[in-house]
């Protein structure tokens, strides 16, 4: 070997020293790569080394070219030996639990908005002194009709557009057949509320087939209108708030006389007039009366000794104007992004 020989070989070997030393810390892939192309990579050390050796004196070209070739054949055994290793490190630590990592959010359900605000509405009745009663969404023609003063062929009938399971049975179209099935069963004093899904045969864009209303009753020795409007301008002012005003507008349902629809100032545009309340400034909400006498007669109350009230509201109407829900189809569309929102 002559004195230029050996100051290549040196090099190499001095090469090949430095390498040893750094495989040892290599403990990722990521480290693994970034050493192969220091040393391997179009301009890594070995590769330029190589590239070189045509600037060698001729008589040093061979052994150099040998020599780095067999140098560069034993990293690419010992980097893929290595990256393998690594590999399986990884592979292995996949089940590793990071327990700094933020917990994944469970997916909670939400309360459908008309189940939300049934609940509201009982709550308020609830807190002063109402309960909660409930009766069947197959319902008999009686109930539904007969007992509340509405006569079979009365034209009051046509108010209402009625499905009939039979001739006798109908979905009911309303929950004031609740206001006999309870008067029947208790003595005053009542105080009842019914949450419930009712049916009518209507649909466009302003009506479904079904929906849902909540009925109030309260019958008691000296219930008055007075009471009636106390208790409904209790009822507008928890459920939306305390300055909004309310109207008690003559109207007309069988059983009850004399009959008042509540309207609400309209909340959209408090009052101004707006697309919603189709620029009245108000918005009808409840129906309502003191309850007929024809009613308590059906039910065997004593019609001397009581009076009572009654009153009834649509609680997708009520939600819409709650919740500022522009289009009564949302309801019944199961769409989770307008759902989750509630
Ligand atoms: N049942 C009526 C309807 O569905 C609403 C109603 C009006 C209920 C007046 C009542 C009432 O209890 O007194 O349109």
């Amino acid at each position: 070997m002559d004195k230029r020989e050996e100051t290549q070989h040196s090099n190499l070997q001095e090469i090949e020293k430095e390498i040893l030393i750094e495989i040892e810390e290599i403990k990722s892939l990521d480290l693994l790569e970034r050493l192969t192309t220091k040393y391997l990579g179009r301009k890594g050390i070995l590769t330029t080394f190589l590239r070189n050796i045509p600037k060698l004196p001729v008589e040093d070209r061979p052994s150099a070219g040998k020599n780095a070739n067999l140098l560069k054949v034993k990293l690419e055994g010992l980097f893929s030996q290595l990256r393998a290793q690594l590999e399986s490190v990884a592979e292995n630590n996949n089940d590793f639990i990071d327990v700094t990592l933020p917990g994944r959010v469970a997916i909670r359900g939400t309360l459908h908005p008309v189940t939300r605000i049934s609940r509201e509405i009982t709550a308020i009745f609830s807190r002063i002194g109402f309960e909660i009663a409930e009766g069947p969404e197959v319902e008999t023609d009686y109930y539904n009709f007969e007992a509340l003063n509405i006569p079979k062929y009365h034209p009051a009938r046509d108010m209402q557009d009625t499905f009939y399971v039979s001739e006798n049975i109908v979905l009911r179209t309303h929950t004031s057949p609740t206001q006999p099935r309870v008067m029947e069963k208790v003595k005053p004093p009542v105080r009842i509320i019914a949450p419930g899904k009712v049916y009518r045969c209507d649909s466009d864009v302003t009506h479904t087939p079904m929906f849902h209303q909540v009925e109030g009753l309260m019958v008691d020795s000296d219930v008055s209108f007075g009471d009636l409007k106390g208790t409904l301008s209790t009822f507008i002012h928890q459920l939306f708030d305390e300055d909004i005003s309310l109207r008690f507008r003559p109207s007309f349902f069988p059983f009850t006389e004399p009959s008042a629809e509540v309207d609400i100032e309209c909340v959209m545009c408090r009052g101004k007039g707006c697309r919603v309340c189709s620029g009245t400034g108000w918005l009808e909400v409840l129906g309502s009366g003191m309850v007929h006498p024809a009613v308590f007669e059906n039910v065997g109350y004593d019609t001397k000794k009581y009076t009572g009230f009654a009153f009834g509201m649509g609680v997708e109407r009520l939600a819409m104007l709650k919740y500022g829900i522009d289009d009564l189809r949302k309801f019944f569309e199961n769409d989770m992004r307008f759902l989750r929102q509630f």
